[in-house]
């Protein structure tokens, strides 16, 4: 028996957990009709095959029909739901995981134009800035109802295999009742701390009356608002002894923090650039004036913190939970003691700013992560061994590459620059990104075991690459920055990767027109701002850096709304022109009728990149499928049989922005999707 304190078994009541790592509750937004079908369960049961001791399904699943989700969440008020619970319960527990489901009722956090069109209730009129819906004061019979709701919500549960429940209570009606910033009640639901509790007892013995003693309950809520006039520290330790003592519940899940804006969900559930663990300490405070079972999350994404968090007695169930994201495997790949082989989580948060933008949660780096169904976290052998020649050792090259290597192909990698890395090298130059540089240093380092062959510095041509004999040839080139986007004065712009690399001096007055609205432009702002230079960002769009979203904007608006920059929305770059020293930027606008002038020293341009893909073209003559990729075969992952071309010595692909201008996820999707199949 091992004596890492993170592999140790845990009791809590009847249930014996098989380690101490959880993954805690988050909604991928992978429901269909609300319900959990088999995307879902592939997903959850593939972190229960990764070793994980229990797994937290879904995330707030709605309760009540006035609790409709924002992002495609479970419908637990749905008694259809039961038999696909029961399927995914019964798969989680075949491979030894304990599965819970966490149940809330949004309150105000939600929209009245979703769902139903029900208004929204909550013990106050006052709106969540992120969801902006002005609530209905809740009245009798909505407690009455709410609360029946989730005993029947936690009946169904129970009716369909799960371990437990779980409330969420932060952000959501539970703690809305609890805070004193948003109940503003009469009554025995508001005014004293009893009065603002009694919403959340009453929950939690109508749904004790209903599942019996056998059956896990617990409550995630906010122990310290950190707002003015919002729970304090000292009201949040109150509350946590008297979940304790009213013999409801059997853990407390601690959160430190408010979620009612983009900034607080940030300081909340922190992302790459901010400190690691930051709650960790708070929740451990809780834990020892309790002496409660208690679990936490927040950016715990490495074991050794994480084998911290358990062996101080902090917390008795440590979250993992992007980390599992990232990596199914974590438990299985400490067990058999191969933590170096565990893909990091790089907090780059692309998977929750995505179900917030309304899609499905997708690993940055991780692309069979939601794609369980299609997409392997484990690489099977090829039939027969290749040659692989991939050229660029960006994210997609390195994807292709560590694909092809774990095929069991002869891999050979031509990278023009003296590092691996391409465009997230650039990336990882800003302090706050420098977490990105790991999506590269896993690859290389998963690749060195796999006998990968590297030339670096090495700018391949046709012929290079025809010398190497090769069965496939990957171009993985990626592009270079598009700033040709002017009707004049396209010679006297620069790029914004050219701020970022440092090749050009930040100017003192500077115009940055980004209409990519991704990361290269705020990070070229803040740039040019610390170096003391005075910003403006300006783009066509309604918002600036669309592509960037809301919890990764959050670092960006500290930092840059403290320095010299403003933004400019609704306005085009059309032209520039030299005067004298200065710049003059003509400015219009999509909505027509505006021509202004204004003077820069330095106009700085994002649009994206174009591709770099010469190399391709020199190629495609010679290669037997003439670079087409069957589109139906790619999507239904079958080998590429196309074949246009019968001299043709070798099957040629392009991936990555050496395509178009994409993001990070969609190269290494584009790379994992095609290589899996070669
Ligand atoms: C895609 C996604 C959805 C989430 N949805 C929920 C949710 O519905 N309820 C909840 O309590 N936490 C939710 N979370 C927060 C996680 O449970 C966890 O607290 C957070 O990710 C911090 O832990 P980590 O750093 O280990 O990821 C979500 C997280 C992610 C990544
Ligand atoms: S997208 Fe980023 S934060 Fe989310 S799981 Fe992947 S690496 Fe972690």
């Amino acid at each position: 028996m091992s004596n890492d304190p993170l592999l140790q078994p845990y009791q809590l009541k009847h249930l014996t957990l098989r380690n101490r790592i959880i993954v805690t509750a988050h909604e991928p937004a992978y429901p269909e009709d609300g319900l959990p079908k088999e995307r879902y369960r592939a997903y959850t049961v593939e972190r229960a095959k990764g070793g994980v001791a229990m797994t937290m399904t879904a995330g707030s699943a709605a309760v009540s029909k006035d609790s409709p989700p924002v992002f495609n969440n479970l419908l637990a008020y749905k008694d259809e739901i039961v038999p696909w619970i029961r399927e995914m319960t019964e798969a989680v527990h075949e491979e030894g995981a304990a599965i819970m489901i966490q149940l809330t009722h949004l309150g105000r956090r939600t929209r009245w134009d979703k769902g139903e069109w029900l208004p929204v209730v909550a013990p106050s009129h006052h709106r969540e800035a992120s969801h902006r819906a002005f609530p209905k004061k809740i009245e009798d019979w909505d407690i009455e109802r709410i609360i029946k709701d989730f005993a029947d919500a936690a009946e169904r549960m129970k009716a369909g295999g799960m371990d437990g429940v779980e409330l969420e209570a932060y952000g959501h009606l539970i703690d809305q009742f609890a805070s004193p910033l948003t109940n503003e009640l009469d009554g025995p639901y508001g005014g004293s701390l009893d009065n603002r509790m009694r919403f959340c007892f009453d929950v939690l013995k109508a749904i004790r009356a209903r599942v019996g003693d056998d059956f896990i309950l617990g409550v995630r809520y906010t122990a310290d608002e950190c707002l003015p006039g919002g729970t304090s520290k000292e009201e949040g330790l109150e509350i946590s002894k008297r979940l304790k003592q009213s013999g409801l519940i059997d853990y407390l899940n601690v959160i430190r923090g408010h979620i009612d804006t983009d900034a607080g969900l940030t300081d909340v559930i922190p992302i790459q650039g901010m400190a690691n663990s930051p709650h960790l300490d708070f929740a451990g405070e809780i834990r020892a004036a309790t002496n409660f079972p208690t679990f936490h999350a927040a950016k715990i994404p490495d074991v050794a913190t994480a084998r911290h968090a358990i062996a101080s007695g902090k917390v008795d169930m440590v979250g993992m939970t992007r980390a599992h994201m990232t990596d199914p495997h974590i438990v299985r790949k400490i067990i058999e003691k191969r933590e170096e082989d565990i893909r990091p989580c790089v907090g780059a948060n692309y998977c929750l700013d995505r179900i917030y933008q309304g899609g499905a949660a997708y690993c940055i780096h991780n692309a069979a992560t939601g794609r369980e169904l299609t997409m392997p976290h484990s690489i099977a052998k090829a039939d027969r061994r290749k040659k692989v020649v991939i050229i660029g050792a960006g994210p997609a090259g390195l994807e292709a590459a560590r694909v092809a290597g774990e095929r069991g192909h002869e891999v050979v990698v031509f990278e023009a620059a003296n590092d691996p890395g391409g465009q997230i090298r650039l990336t990882a130059q800003s302090e706050r990104r420098r977490e990105m540089i790991s999506i590269i240093d896993w690859r290389m380092s998963q690749c060195e075991k796999l006998g990968v062959t590297f030339h670096f510095n090495s700018w391949a041509e046709a012929d290079t690459v025809q010398a190497e004999n090769p069965d496939v040839v990957i171009i993985a080139t990626g592009g270079l920055p598009h700033t040709e986007v002017l009707s004049k004065g396209n010679e006297l712009v620069v790029s914004a990767w050219d701020i970022i690399s440092g090749d050009v001096k930040p100017g003192t007055n500077v115009l940055i027109f980004d209409d990519a609205g991704d990361h290269a432009g705020l990070q070229a702002a803040e740039f040019i701002a610390k170096a003391g230079g005075k910003v403006e960002i300006m783009t066509p769009d309604r918002s600036f850096a669309p592509e960037v979203m809301a919890m990764n904007l959050v670092p960006y608006m500290r930092s840059l709304q403290k320095l010299d920059v403003t933004f400019t929305v609704t306005y085009r770059l059309e032209a520039v022109e030299k005067s004298g020293n200065e710049l003059v930027a003509h400015v219009g606008s999509d909505y027509g009728g505006i021509a202004k002038q204004r003077t820069f020293d330095q106009i700085v341009i994002n649009h994206g990149t174009i591709p770099l893909d010469d190399l391709y073209f020199e190629l495609k003559p010679a290669s037997s499928n003439l670079g087409e990729v069957l589109h139906d075969q790619l999507i239904a992952g079958r080998p590429q049989t196309a074949w246009r071309n019968a001299d043709g010595k070798f099957q040629l692909f392009r991936i990555g922005d050496a395509v178009a201008a994409r993001n990070t996820h969609a190269a290494i999707y584009d790379a994992l999707r095609l290589v899996k199949d070669i």
